[in-house]
């Protein structure tokens, strides 16, 4: 037996105990005749203690133990003279009686200790090393126990895992494939699934009633703090429901997570409408962990000369409590911040309610006294707080600005404490989205969402004001998952394709297998994905979810310790009939 015990598990109880273990040296300490070895594993940190009095021989060879050295100790365990409270062993030592040394460690290029001197790339490079450091290694072990609930709770409602293929043809989900050449049909290429879309209601088609999956997906697409490459869905999909039934049984899902792995209790999840998220947050994933609501300001600030406002479509503000501390300094800042190219307004207007009640803003010069407490009283707004106003000839991205304005303000004002959950739903989200880029309009879910029963007629006259029957939940302004009841219908879903721009032939080839599979008996159905990683990170209090993924891929997509992606042989290529030329710069 290499050991008998974790490095995690010895109490009080077992002092007399003659006990093995095995794991690796976190730092060795020599205090007069004593050495001491914290011997780390995967459960915790044991104190290892040799005397010269006992063993000047062992006693020697620990002073020459390397950080990171995996090593097999026998000993006695003892009660220590100075106990450790902030240790789960920190009552006990062991007084090693053998000492084997299974394998040496080169000094690791990082302390493996939770406050580390590595940074990101050199950590990435090692990650083997990182997933040593417990801050790490807790994510994974959450990460597990997610997983692992969300089984439970799915099979209990009967739930069946199916595996779905990797290698398929491209699904639209609105990012870039990534795509694997096939060297039994040449100049053929397979797709690595953006998500099991089509498969799971090709199952539904099957009669496989409730399915789930955790699932890889692969998604070729700018990268993020909340985005990878590859990613891990938890798929569902149910015949025989409504939205209602979705909402229903997802939202169970999430209290058992909640309750099961952090002890919180959530109340129901409010649900928003789209349109109000947009109108009072700016975003379809609005952080409700505060208030500060979008307060429209058209009617009252329009038509006084100031031009910046008399020229807008949209003005509005927030108004951010308390903060009429705030300073000269630190109001350049934010208007310095929402300046910035990512955000891009072309400045901010901002208002003081004084102690007396009177509002001092910077446009006084072109409004009374009077207009301003009437901006005033649409903020609800009281002595000391702050209002910020911006304004844009676009309504959707001044929206957009000002809800980055409304997120900097909460951070600022500590209001978007981790520790803290808001869930909600968002529900009729449109059917539709313009794309500048495409110049056409693109499924704003994906193409085989379906529209609300009642908005149908309007898919002729005026698509773009069509809602689905489509929802995301969100929990602190993170879109955790998103869904839809999906069109069953093979004639609608051909309707929805030529809207989207499919000619009927383009439609055909690209997903006949599924208008064909509709045709023999397709029901009613619908469903949901999570993203894993995005929910697990949020448990976890995390900034990236790269911190929840054993080994994640950079910012520039790359696996920096695989030295993924790289080049491959020539022969390789042949056999695949690529011919790669030289990139020219
Ligand atoms: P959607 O594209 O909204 O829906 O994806 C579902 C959830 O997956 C997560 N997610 C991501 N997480 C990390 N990195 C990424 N690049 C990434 N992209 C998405 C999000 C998102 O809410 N097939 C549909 C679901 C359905 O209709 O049933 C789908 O994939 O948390």
């Amino acid at each position: 037996m290499y050991r008998t015990h974790t490095c995690g598990e010895l109490r009080i109880s077992n002092v007399g105990e003659t006990v093995t273990l095995a794991g690796w040296v976190q730092r060795t300490r020599k205090m007069g005749g004593m050495t001491f070895v914290d011997l780390r594993d995967r459960y915790g940190i044991t104190q290892l203690v040799f005397t010269d009095e006992i063993n000047a021989e062992l006693a020697e060879k620990a002073n020459h133990l390397g950080r990171e050295y995996v090593l097999q100790i026998t000993g006695k365990v003892t009660e220590r003279a100075s106990k450790n409270s902030k240790m789960a062993t920190g009552d006990i030592e062991i007084e090693v009686s053998t000492l084997n040394i299974l394998n040496e460690s080169l000094t690791p290029p990082f302390t493996i200790e939770e406050n580390t001197d590595g940074g990101d790339d050199l950590r990435m490079k090692y990650r083997y090393l990182d997933l040593r450091r417990e801050t790490v290694r807790k994510n994974l072990e959450l990460r597990h126990k997610f997983a692992f609930e969300v089984r439970r709770y799915l099979d209990e409602k009967g739930f069946l895992e199916v595996e779905t293929p990797i290698l398929v043809n491209s699904t639209p989900e609105g990012a870039r494939d990534f795509v694997v050449p096939s060297r039994m049909n040449p100049g053929q290429f397979y797709a690595l699934p953006q998500s099991p879309q089509t498969l799971k209601q090709l199952l539904m088609v099957s009669g496989f009633d409730r399915y789930f999956q955790i699932v890889k997906c692969f998604r070729d697409e700018d990268l993020r703090a909340d985005r990878q490459p590859e990613l891990t869905q938890i798929d569902s999909e149910m015949p025989f429901v409504e939205q209602e039934d979705i909402l229903q049984m997802f939202e169970g899902m999430s209290r058992h997570l909640f309750k099961s792995i952090l002890d919180i209790d959530i109340p129901a999840l409010p649900r928003m409408t789209w349109a109000d998220a947009m109108k009072y947050y700016g975003s379809d994933k609005p952080d409700t962990r505060f208030d500060m609501k979008f307060v429209e300001l058209m009617d009252i600030m329009k038509g006084y000369g100031f031009s910046v406002f008399d020229n807008a479509a949209y003005v509005g503000g927030i108004c951010a409590k308390g903060a009429a501390t705030y300073t000269r300094k630190q109001l350049d800042a934010l208007t310095e911040f929402v300046k910035r190219p990512q955000i891009g307004a072309k400045g901010m207007v901002y208002a003081r309610v004084e102690a007396d009640g009177s509002v001092k803003s910077s446009v006084d010069k072109f409004y009374t006294q009077e207009v301003l407490q009437q901006m005033k009283a649409a903020f609800n707004a009281e002595p000391g707080d702050l209002i910020l106003i911006l304004s844009g000839e676009d309504v959707l991205k001044t929206r957009k600005q000002l809800c980055e304005l409304r997120l900097e303000m909460g951070s600022q004002l500590g209001l978007r404490d981790k520790n803290k959950f808001s869930c909600l739903w968002v529900i009729d989200f449109p059917m539709y989205e313009w794309s500048d880029e495409e110049q056409r309009l693109m499924a704003m879910h994906h193409p085989f969402t379906s529209p609300k029963p009642e908005d149908i007629p309007l898919l002729d006259t005026d698509p773009a004001s069509v809602r689905a029957n489509a929802y995301d939940m969100v929990i602190n302004g993170v879109e955790v998952g998103g869904g839809s009841i999906r069109i069953h219908d093979a004639k609608l879903q051909q309707k929805i394709f030529e809207i989207l721009g499919f000619t009927p032939e383009q439609a055909q080839t690209k997903f006949g297998f599924l208008m064909n599979a509709f045709k023999y008996g397709a029901p009613p159905h619908g469903g949901l994905a999570y993203g894993l990683d995005r929910f697990v990170s949020l448990f976890a209090g995390l900034d990236s979810i790269r911190d929840c993924i054993a080994f994640p891929k950079n910012n520039q997509g790359r696996d920096v310790m695989l030295g993924a992606p790289g080049e491959v042989d020539q022969k390789q290529l042949d056999e695949l009939s690529i011919d790669v030329r030289p990139i020219v710069k």
